[in-house]
């Protein structure tokens, strides 16, 4: 069985995230979080908000998903946000044509396709690839608009759930920059569902339907293109991917080389860096591959996509785009409204550097690189999520219910619960079943309140990784959780 065919086992019976609407069969490219894998989503998001808003004094918004058409019009994903699929004639069933070619041909002749339609068909012909339903034949290839479209109230004005997060900031932005400060550079964020009617999704939670992005657009005056706070991450190495070879590069490297278009996208490279390590992936499984001109997404004027190895293969977590002013004179063009600001004596429309990540993708390449085998020391799979992103930050068992132990946990549950520590309460099964338990969804520590804390007011807490424990007072617990929880801390 695969990584992954495990971790989706474990996803179902752990409730990490199970298919939606499951009575109904489920629905390719759905899912739901379940209560355990909401809290390492949430987690996951406010970390996001932690590193790429809070702490560079970015600003936060949460905009509309139903958009108005004109607004996609405007940033081309009326005209061009497609993908390529074939039709069968006798059944309807859509396939993406770019990928059959791939892997009947292109992969196997170490080839890229060139982005025609006829190209496609050829293959489709010569490889004689027919319907996998009903061995039906296939129809000309065209491209299918990956946009899920409805219409607004009684005027029936079309409109489509938004396929990215960013378009809502690009129409804030006079708004913003108007409210707070005028000045450049200025950078807003979001965190929130985005919309793509993939055609036939696999690998689970790394191609969804409905998903959740946190992107970031940092405006900037196209002739400052440096960014305050290079110079403190200019040394931090990286894993650089550039036309097949892998290299390991300083931040500066990379501006020096002019492998990334500026200094403020190697910036945010650093930033994305740090929060992938930070929420618990291991490194040397990550690259940031820098795209060609081919492979530029329609806006961009240069992309570093980060690329994660997991059991699926390379899966792109990050992008990084060079947008320039695309969607910002686009706006202005389409509405007939000027965006362009008054900075330093110039009338200017500024250009944009975007970070956009997705959360699913992330959360499942966070399962497979925290998850662990069966060992010697441990009888049962476990995760080694760090403890910024663990479910629970601990767990809180009495050895027995009886003789008081029940109501002294449940008030030490109450006090850190109080105290912003998320806790997991299990009063029942034997003690080493419940640490199992514990272990099985990633929390780090485990308080147990035991004969003895009726005596002198301690508890043991007992660490993750080695399962090791020490005494503590039941006074100094709140403390002694977070400052493991700032250091990361999971053996004794
Ligand atoms: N905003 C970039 C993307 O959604 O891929």
């Amino acid at each position: 069985m695969n990584l992954h065919e495990r971790i989706y086992e474990l996803a179902l019976s752990r409730s990490f995230f199970f298919p939606s609407n499951e009575p109904y069969g489920g629905v390719a490219g759905f899912y739901d979080y379940g209560p355990v894998g909401v809290l390492i989503k949430h987690k996951i998001e406010n970390l996001w908000r932690e590193m790429f808003i809070k702490q560079e004094g970015f600003l936060e918004l949460e905009a509309s998903i139903i958009t108005p058409e004109p607004v996609l019009v405007a940033s081309g994903h009326v005209g061009t946000f497609a993908d390529p699929v074939v039709e069968c004639t006798k059944c309807k069933t859509r396939a993406r044509a770019d990928h059959l070619a791939e892997e009947h041909h292109y992969n196997v002749h170490n080839q890229k396709w060139d982005g025609k339609l006829e190209s496609l068909d050829a293959i489709i012909a010569e490889k004689k690839l027919v319907c996998p339903k009903c061995k039906g034949e296939f129809g000309k290839a065209f491209m299918f608009n990956l946009m899920f479209a409805t219409a607004i109230g009684g005027e029936r004005a079309m409109a489509y759930a938004r396929p990215e997060t960013a378009q809502g900031t690009f129409t804030a932005f006079p708004r913003l920059f108007r409210n707070h400060g005028t000045k450049l550079p200025m950078a807003a964020g979001q965190v929130g569902r985005s919309f793509r009617n993939e055609i036939s999704p696999r690998k689970g939670l790394s191609r969804m339907r409905e998903f959740t992005q946190m992107e970031l657009e940092y405006f900037f005056d196209p002739n400052q293109d440096k960014i305050e706070g290079f110079e403190k991450v200019s040394k931090t190495k990286m894993n650089m991917m550039m036309g097949g070879e892998k290299t390991e590069m300083t931040a500066k490297e990379v501006v020096d080389n002019k492998v990334a278009p500026n200094e403020i996208m190697t910036y945010f490279l650093v930033r994305g860096w740090e929060f992938y390590k930070k929420a618990g992936i291991d490194m040397s499984r990550v690259y940031y591959r820098v795209l060609e001109q081919a492979e530029l997404p329609h806006y961009s004027k240069g992309n570093i996509d980060m690329e994660v190895e997991t059991s699926y293969g390379a899966l792109e977590t990050i992008g990084n785009a060079y947008r320039t002013d695309f969607d910002l004179s686009a706006h202005a063009k389409q509405s007939g409204k000027d965006v362009s600001v008054h900075w330093e004596g110039r009338k200017i429309i500024p250009h944009v550097f975007e970070i956009a990540m997705g959360v699913d993708r992330f959360f499942f390449c966070i399962l497979e690189h925290c998850f662990r085998e069966k060992s010697a020391e441990k009888d049962w799979e476990w995760f080694d999520f760090p403890p910024c992103i663990a479910p629970y930050h601990v767990a809180v068992f009495p050895l027995m219910k009886k003789d008081g132990l029940g109501e002294k946990a449940e008030e030490l549950t109450k006090m850190l619960r109080e105290n912003g520590i998320d806790v997991d309460y299990r009063e029942s099964g034997s003690i080493g079943r419940r640490y199992a338990r514990a272990d099985e969804i990633g929390i780090p520590y485990a308080l147990t309140i035991d004969y003895d804390t009726l005596k002198d007011d301690t508890v043991t807490i007992r660490y993750r990784n080695d399962g090791k424990q020490e005494r503590i007072k039941i006074s100094e617990c709140t403390k002694a959780i977070n400052e493991n929880i700032r250091n990361g801390r999971v053996t004794l």
